[in-house]
């Protein structure tokens, strides 16, 4: 192995469901507008992944493209992490149910739960997994069923948010974005910020549970709001700082896909300019764990990036969570 060298993406594929849902559509569900949604949020559409769909089928479809591109075989695959929170079940994990929809050998499988910062967590465990010289090659994913916890009569969340995943393979051999560096950072002092309060140990589920409709996200938009322009910036800079660079050296942003306004207020912040950040948000809302890798693979598949340059992947999410990472590609 070549342990003096840093991890590198060696294979990327992403998967969204076949059905968009529009915002018209939401309309027939939900007291709200095209024009709310759009102006509010850059969002157009979202996909739904169907009754069968569960989130390790998304993952199974992404992690698929991802290993074919890489070229390495199902047996050299050693560690499997998924990203997510809305795993098919509570327990075992998805990682594990993934695991053996693949037909990978008997590999460590666990799932990490940082919500929207899940991918960027997951791809920092990895290298260190990597790093450590005790696994080779990491199948990592974000993926998410977002619409399996959204309450279809909160309008202020469902326009939000859609399923999807996306899915890295890691390794340091072979060719690929190389990953740089990370940051990780959390602030738990207030966790009904964004929550799903029913099913866990503290609200288990019941018929009121259930009729509270405690099992749906809930969230405070607009502390979210402030809390992830502050906290991507300042996640952004610290990386930047710790590796030496600045702003200037940066040529592409591959944000947290929530928001266009936390995207344009963070561009403002950190005097990047916006024409820097890829979004995809308006085809596919929120994705949670999958937006970064969602909104990556079709930056590569597109050839946006060009080799030598440096990439600056910030997210936030439920927790508070906060990450960064760099590439250069
Ligand atoms: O991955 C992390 C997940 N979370 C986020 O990224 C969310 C961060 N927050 C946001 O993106 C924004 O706060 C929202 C998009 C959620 C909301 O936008 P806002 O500009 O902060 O709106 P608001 O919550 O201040 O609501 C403004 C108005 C309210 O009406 P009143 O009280 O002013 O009469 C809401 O009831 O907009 C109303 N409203 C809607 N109207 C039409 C809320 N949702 C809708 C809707 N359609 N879907």
């Amino acid at each position: 192995m070549n342990s003096g060298r840093n991890s590198r993406m060696v294979g990327f594929g992403s998967f969204a469901p076949d059905q968009a849902v529009d915002n018209l559509e939401l309309c027939n569900r939900v007291d709200t507008s095209d024009e709310w949604i759009q102006t509010r949020t850059g969002i157009k559409s979202r996909r739904i992944a169907s009754d069968h769909q569960p989130t390790s089928e998304l993952a199974l479809r992404a992690a698929q493209r991802a290993i074919e591109s890489s070229g390495l075989k199902l047996g050299e695959i050693d560690l499997v992490i998924v990203a997510t929170i809305t795993p098919d079940m509570a327990f075992p994990s998805t990682a594990c149910i993934l695991q053996h929809k693949l037909g990978l050998g008997k590999v460590a499988c666990f799932d990490i739960e940082a919500a929207c910062s899940g991918f960027l967590y997951a791809l920092d465990v990895a290298d260190a997994m990597i790093s450590s010289g005790r696994y080779r090659n990491a199948l990592v994913v974000g993926a998410e069923k977002m619409s399996s916890i959204m309450d279809w009569q909160d309008r202020s969340t469902c326009v939000l948010f859609g399923d999807g995943a996306g899915a890295a393979v890691l390794s340091k051999d072979g060719e690929g974005p190389e990953l740089l560096g990370f940051f990780c950072g959390a602030d738990g002092s207030n966790p009904s910020l964004l929550c799903q309060p029913g099913g866990g140990s503290l609200n288990p589920a019941t018929v009121d549970t259930v009729e509270e409709r405690k099992h749906f996200l809930k969230m405070n938009g607009r502390e979210i709001f402030k809390s992830a322009v502050r906290v991507m910036e300042s996640a952004s800079r610290e990386l930047l700082g710790r590796h030496g660079l600045n702003v200037e050296d940066v040529s592409h942003v591959i944000p947290h896909q929530a928001n266009v306004r936390i995207v344009e207020s963070l561009s403002q912040r950190l005097e990047i300019p916006l024409m820097k950040f890829f979004c995809n948000l308006e085809k596919f809302g929120n994705t949670s764990a999958a937006s970064i890798p969602l909104a990556f693979d079709e930056g590569l598949r597109k050839g946006h990036f060009k080799a030598g340059e440096i990439g600056l992947l910030v997210a936030f999410g439920a927790g508070l969570t906060w990450s960064s990472t760099l590439v250069r590609f």
